[in-house]
């Protein structure tokens, strides 16, 4: 199949690859030069495992995969992919331009088409967008019948950043929400070689599975860190307690890591953006999810009141901060943790030292002047009063790294029993 996927982020550009990997031809259309021409020449413009070399095996060897500004050439292409960023307004609210833009776009160039085309959403949408804003704007730009001469499906992505191609490859479900069956089809057959479970069901159902995955994920993160939050005040250990609740297979072991909390570029985003759709345009505030924002919140910030415990005024005082990217194993520092607590460290006259492996020039982009980025987490350590460990890359995790300081580990990083032979040690939540 010739596929025309909109938007080269992580979402869009780990898709075209992973189709293109799998047989198809995909170009990627991106309004960005810059990004274009890296992927032309086989270079991945962001940072993710395994989509380097992916790139240059389909761009250079196969040619199966290339890149464009150019819309018109979805004319030639059966499907259109949309996977443009819907990222949040300042009231939390989803900010739809790039959709609109998007869609608008698509709808001109398929107004010259004769045949049958698909458009698929993978963007995460609140619930109603694709019946309110999508289909209105391919019907009203391409002068074409949606659900008849344009298929319409939602198929949200699961891809979790640092292993989003794996993911691609092996996801644990692939959901087709469709207006049309053939345009259902026609998606189920482009996913024909990957093996998982296909669930078939309207758009809106769709839509809001989306939303409804990452609410809980979010969830079952402001839960354990409520529980290790207790825990800590009855002195036990929320890493035990976590073990003890896995065996239970109807909770698992996953995402009971307690800590500073999730950030990233969807979580935080997705559950604003639910949140604020249901208050104010569906009709239900929803305590539960508004309170998981609000623990998540107040979660970040207990690592700077422990420093304060434990140095007293941070004016003046050397805090070495040890990851920047809202994970480990990607460069992304979209609603980062460590982001707002140097925010505050800064307000407070602290003096930063930060560093992480991967993600500095884009907490650069993002942070006010006076930060010292440090080339190693020898060197942020080093001369500093405190260490913060904001993010838990494999390379902070050596205890002998930390001898005779005071470390604070917002991720248990550290295994907190060797880590007290060595230095000042104290769990953000244990
Ligand atoms: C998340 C979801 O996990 C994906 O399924 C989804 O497809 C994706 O959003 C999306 O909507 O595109 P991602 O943003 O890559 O993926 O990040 P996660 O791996 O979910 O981690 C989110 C945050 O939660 C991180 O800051 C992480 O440190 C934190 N976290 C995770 C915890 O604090 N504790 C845990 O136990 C797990």
């Amino acid at each position: 199949m010739i596929i025309s996927v909109i938007g080269a982020g992580y979402v869009g550009l780990v898709t075209a690859a992973g189709l293109a990997r799998n047989g198809h031809s995909v170009i990627c259309i991106d309004v960005d030069d810059l990004k274009v021409n890296a992927i032309n020449q086989g270079v991945s413009p962001i940072c993710e495992a395994g989509l380097d070399d992916l790139l240059s095996s389909l761009t250079s060897r196969s040619g199966r995969l290339r890149a464009s500004t150019a819309y018109r050439e979805i004319l030639d292409t059966d499907l259109s992919l949309i996977c443009v960023g819907t990222p949040s307004n300042s009231d939390g609210s989803i900010n739809l331009r790039h959709i609109r833009d998007a869609a608008k776009r698509i709808g001109q160039v398929l107004g010259s088409k004769k045949s049958y085309h698909v458009v698929a959403t993978r963007s995460t949408i609140i619930p109603g967008t694709t019946k309110d804003v999508i289909i209105p704007l391919l019907a009203k730009y391409s002068g074409r019948k949606p659900g008849k001469d344009i298929g319409i499906v939602y198929n949200p992505e699961f891809l979790q950043e640092g292993k989003a191609v794996q993911a691609f490859f092996s996801p644990d479900r692939i959901i087709i929400g469709e207006l049309d069956k053939r345009a259902g089809n026609l998606l189920a057959k482009v996913y024909g070689d990957i093996e998982a479970p296909v669930f078939r069901t309207d758009i809106t159902t769709a839509e809001m599975i989306k939303y409804a995955s990452n609410a809980f994920l979010a969830t079952k993160i402001s839960f354990i860190n409520e529980v290790a939050n207790i825990c800590q005040k009855l002195g036990v250990d929320v890493y035990d307690v976590a073990k003890g609740l896995s065996f239970d297979y109807r909770i698992g072991d996953k995402f009971l890591s307690a800590g500073i909390g999730f950030g990233g570029s969807c979580l935080p985003k997705d559950l604003r953006a639910l949140v604020y759709a249901s208050a104010n345009r569906f009709g239900y505030p929803p305590p539960l999810l508004k309170a998981v924002l609000d623990v998540n919140k107040a979660q970040a910030l207990k690592i700077i009141d422990i420093a304060e415990r434990k140095l007293g005024d941070l004016d003046g005082k050397r805090i070495a901060v040890l990851g920047l990217a809202f994970k480990p194993n990607t460069d992304d520092v979209r609603d980062a943790p460590a982001i707002r607590i140097i925010r505050v460290l800064l307000e407070k006259g602290a003096l930063v030292k930060a560093y992480d492996p991967e993600a500095m020039q884009n907490a650069r982009n993002v942070l006010p002047g006076g930060v010292e980025y440090c080339t190693s987490a020898a060197d942020a350590i080093a001369s500093s009063d405190c260490i913060l460990i904001v993010t838990e890359w494999a390379e902070f995790r050596d205890e002998n790294l930390y001898q005779s300081k005071i470390v604070i580990d917002g991720r248990r990083a550290l295994d907190p029993r060797k880590a007290k032979a060595v230095c000042d040690y104290q769990g953000v939540c244990w």
